[in-house]
């Protein structure tokens, strides 16, 4: 019996336990054998032989499963082992991609936003005089139009100078209230180390019935937008003008490389100018038909946020498209 054990206990593959199974309990096994010898043993005895017989032959059966378990798995395991695909063959060959510094941070204040509830709207790129000025507050010969230096088309189509034209399109579609923000492209005729002919800006508006919005609501809000981008940074909103908004303001933080102390970023005034805003003129809610409804509005370049968070010092380099400064940002 301890002889029939080692047997199987020592096969180590399937195909030897497979020999030792038919060895031990096939039909003409040892097992059967022993069964065989049944019939010459005398009357009294033949119950313990029988007994005995049976009692081995379960304990056999199951030390031989035990070790089919275990040969079995180690199988499998090997099979895995040796049948696995090395998806990293390729690895040295391919390279991880990355967001543009643009998008990143593009994708960073749209989350702000739409996590206050803010919907997303977009415009055309090609506007006309209407949308991109008229509407907002800048009839024709205004002086104020020099503040944006405009592609023209020669069928008097422009690029878009700001997202604001969203502004107006989202009101002639919708009814107030209103709760939006428009990111998008704009462009300008300007070329220097802080100005690209094409950039990004994120537009804000918030209309509701009259009395409802505050310039303190826009006060708190864009505070608390500016720390989420950039930190526990001191912010001052500023006395300003913009023809769609009255009273405006253009917003800054406090200087993020020497902390207000004054640098060559910051002018030396401690101070970094980040956005335009204001309570929306009630000549825009003219132009669209609004009546009775008050509301704020704002408007960021987001090349100018991706500038100061990555700390580029020329603006042109973003759109160059060399893959060693993109790298960087991995
Ligand atoms: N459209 C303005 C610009 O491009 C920014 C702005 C938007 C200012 C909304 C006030 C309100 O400079």
């Amino acid at each position: 019996m301890e002889n029939l054990e080692d047997k199987i206990i020592q096969a180590d593959s399937l195909d030897i336990l497979e020999k030792v199974r038919v060895e031990l309990f096939g039909k003409k096994g040892l097992l059967a054998a022993e069964f065989v010898k049944l019939k010459d043993i005398p009357g009294p005895e033949k119950k313990a032989f029988a007994e005995g017989l049976n009692k081995n032959k379960v304990a056999l059966q199951k030390i031989f499963d035990n070790r089919y378990e275990v040969l079995k798995s180690e199988e499998i395991e090997k099979m895995l082992k040796e049948e696995a695909i090395d998806v990293s063959l390729y690895d040295a060959l391919t390279k991880k991609g990355s967001l543009h510094p643009v998008t990143e941070t593009m994708d960073k204040i749209i989350d702000y936003f739409v996590a206050l509830n803010f919907a997303v709207e977009s415009g055309p790129m090609v506007e006309d005089d209407f949308h991109n000025f008229e509407a907002l507050n800048l009839p024709r010969y205004h002086p104020a139009r020099d503040m944006q230096d405009t592609f023209y088309f020669n069928d008097g189509g422009l690029l878009r100078t700001h997202t604001s034209p969203v502004q107006i399109r989202t009101m002639l579609e919708c009814k107030p209230p209103i709760r939006m923000i428009a990111p998008g492209s704009v462009f300008r005729r300007d070329y220097d180390l802080t100005h690209t002919p094409m950039f990004h800006q994120v537009e804000g508006l918030v209309v509701d019935e009259k009395g409802k919005i505050s310039f303190a609501n826009l006060k708190s809000i864009l505070i608390d937008f500016l720390h989420t981008m950039f930190g526990e940074v001191d912010v001052r909103f500023r006395p300003s003008f913009f023809p769609f908004t009255e009273p405006s303001a253009e917003v800054d933080i406090s200087c993020i490389f020497c902390e207000g102390k004054g640098c060559r970023v910051c002018s030396h005034t401690g101070w970094l100018e980040v956005l335009g805003c204001g309570i929306v003129d009630s000549n825009v809610f003219e132009a669209v038909g609004y009546e009775d409804v008050g509301g704020y509005a704002f408007g960021l370049g987001v090349e100018r946020f991706a500038m100061l968070i990555h700390q580029i010092p020329d603006l042109r380099s973003l759109f160059e498209g060399d893959i060693r400064l993109l790298e960087q940002f991995r």
